[in-house]
């Protein structure tokens, strides 16, 4: 069999956003549209001959197809061995555990996240480095510049071995080793958190839903809640994958995991509940009658890291993404560690763990994870959580509860305009920008603000400096504003809109955040104009 180059011109926008390229279905289905892109991130990351690359995605709509090429052009580009998931399959936690245990060059994940699965739904592919974890924005952006000039890509004719059952086959001179998805994974959780006490506590009758949503954290969760963990058949509910996640929006928060939240806000709700996205990075965690906030999870985590045995001797520090609410920020001086304030994604936090600043690190926006990988990983959180439970002997709300009773409660709320003029949402940044040199020490309504700035960030590692990273209001008593666009959507701009408020008192703790958070919305509303920039009367989404 031979390697064919074949001809092709470049696609306009094969821009990695805040998580890989992330595009309608309909765009991937291009002819060379995937070769193009996955040719930029060969031509982008150096010699490829002899190395090691993982795949896998997460099994949504052209995840099958995806993986085939790639085999076939990896084969092409000299690597010797690919590491791929049973049926394609791999949680990009997944990806990232298995690029590090087996020293991988690096490995390509094929996801959109939480966005849409399906004919109709999104479509998306990511690299990450030798660390596990996706690649720092001077690679993706060589891949961007490649996908401009890009005149060939060299692929194998030969065919792509079945994907279905577990074992090596051989396309070219590249060894395709076809590994179960969960394996690597499983025994890394089993290392960090204390499974004998999770399984005394399911074996005392603790009950639990965990929402599989259709994705891909089904198989994981199955294989370890009810697998290892002896949790009863029955606590993952929707947990095979679906190509179009049946139809639903697969990210875990209170709007879109609406069916865990009625159980778990019932009169007889389980003890505990958590969901994950379409590719497991993200999770929720529910207690009865309680949604814990993505920002006040991480903030518990850190407080309790001793519990799980992979963090008994304490953690070096906490990174969070900016508008991230402080809650960390306190517990981490409560700890005397640093707590790190870097743009959103990801990506970010790679540095300060690989140096060892940083040992946890999360995002408001359903995103918790440690050093045990580069991602975000939301089958990891969920098991930290039952890690506390068994070791508390604590209900979440009493956990919760304590917790703010000691360090005070950061109210928040993100509010999303989804689906907006891209030229207005640009207008209106544009606006707030212009406003910054002026915005210090005014007054609103009782809030007197404190600092203005679009967030820049400069690496403590690489000295590398990501600019124009969100603009922010902070005021005089630490509540604050903050204004950015997304970077993962796909169509026209979403407007994230980011509210946060302090409060010491605990008995002001049981206030409905939208309430508590009502003043700083409206602020907002002022400063920005967005109602009548972008002629949206109300958010598309609030959690
Ligand atoms: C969103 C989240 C961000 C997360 C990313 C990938 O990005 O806000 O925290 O890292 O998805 O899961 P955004 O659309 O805001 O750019
Ligand atoms: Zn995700």
């Amino acid at each position: 069999m031979t390697i064919q180059t074949v001809a092709t011109t470049p696609f306009a926008g094969q821009r990695p956003g805040t998580s890989g390229l992330r595009k309608k279905v309909a765009e991937f289905l291009q002819p060379g549209y995937l070769e193009n892109f996955v040719q930029a991130i060969f031509n982008s990351v150096g010699d490829c001959a002899g190395q090691t690359l993982v795949l896998g995605g997460d099994g949504r709509y052209f995840n099958r197809t995806a993986v085939q090429v790639i085999l076939r052009m990896a084969a092409a580009h000299g690597y010797a061995r690919v590491l791929v998931g049973r049926g394609g399959i791999l949680s990009t936690p997944a990806v990232s555990c298995v690029i590090r245990k087996h020293a991988a060059a690096g490995g390509i994940v094929l996801s959109a996240s939480h966005n849409p699965g399906g004919p109709d739904g999104d479509f998306g592919i990511k690299y990450n480095v030798g660390n596990g974890g996706p690649a720092p924005e001077k690679i993706t952006e060589a891949i961007y510049v490649a996908t401009q000039t890009i005149a060939v890509y060299r692929i194998s004719d030969t065919a792509a071995p079945p994907l279905d059952q577990l074992g090596i086959s051989q396309i070219e001179q590249m060894r395709v080793e076809v590994i179960d998805s969960v394996d690597d994974y499983a025994a890394l959780m089993s290392e960090l958190f204390d499974f004998a006490a999770i399984k005394a506590l399911f074996a005392g009758g603790f009950t639990m839903r965990f929402d599989g949503m259709h994705a891909v954290s089904g198989p994981y969760a199955h294989a370890i809640l009810e697998g290892m963990l002896g949790a009863p058949a029955g606590t993952v509910i929707n947990g095979t994958p679906l190509e179009d996640f049946g139809g639903h929006h697969p990210d875990p928060n209170p709007v879109n995991a609406a069916e865990l939240i009625a159980l778990m806000f019932a009169p007889d709700s389980p003890d505990f509940g958590a969901a994950s996205d379409g590719d497991a990075d993200r999770n929720m965690i529910v207690g009865r009658a309680m949604a814990v906030t993505p920002s006040d999870s991480l903030a518990i985590i850190a407080a309790n890291a001793t519990v799980a045995p992979g963090y008994r001797a304490g953690i070096a520090g906490i990174a969070r993404s900016m508008p991230t609410s402080t809650a960390a920020d306190r517990v981490a001086r409560a700890l005397g560690v640093p707590c790190f304030e870097t743009p959103t994604g990801w990506k970010y936090f790679g540095n300060l763990m690989d140096a060892g600043m940083a040992t946890l690190c999360g995002e408001e926006s359903y995103g918790t994870g440690s050093n045990h990988i580069r991602e975000k990983d939301g089958v990891w959180a969920v098991l930290f959580w039952l890690n506390l439970l068994a070791a508390s002997g604590k209900p979440v709300d009493t956990i919760v509860r304590e917790h703010w009773a000691r360090f005070g409660r950061n109210y928040y709320s993100r509010h999303d305009y989804e689906a907006v003029d891209a030229h207005a949402a640009e207008d209106m940044m544009e606006h707030l920008r212009a406003q910054l040199p002026e915005l210090a020490g005014q007054q609103f309504d009782g809030f007197s603000v404190a600092l203005a700035d679009d967030f820049v960030y400069t690496d403590p590692v690489d000295h590398s400096v990501a600019t124009r990273q969100g603009v922010r209001i902070v005021m005089t008593d630490g509540s604050r504003i903050v204004f950015r666009l997304s970077g993962t959507g796909t169509e026209g701009a979403t407007i994230r809109l980011y509210l946060e408020k302090y409060e010491a008192d605990p008995a002001r703790h049981d206030i409905d955040p939208q309430v508590a958070l009502a003043e700083l919305a409206t602020i907002a509303a002022g400063v920005s104009q967005l109602k009548a920039r972008t002629g949206r009367e109300h958010p598309t989404i609030v959690t």
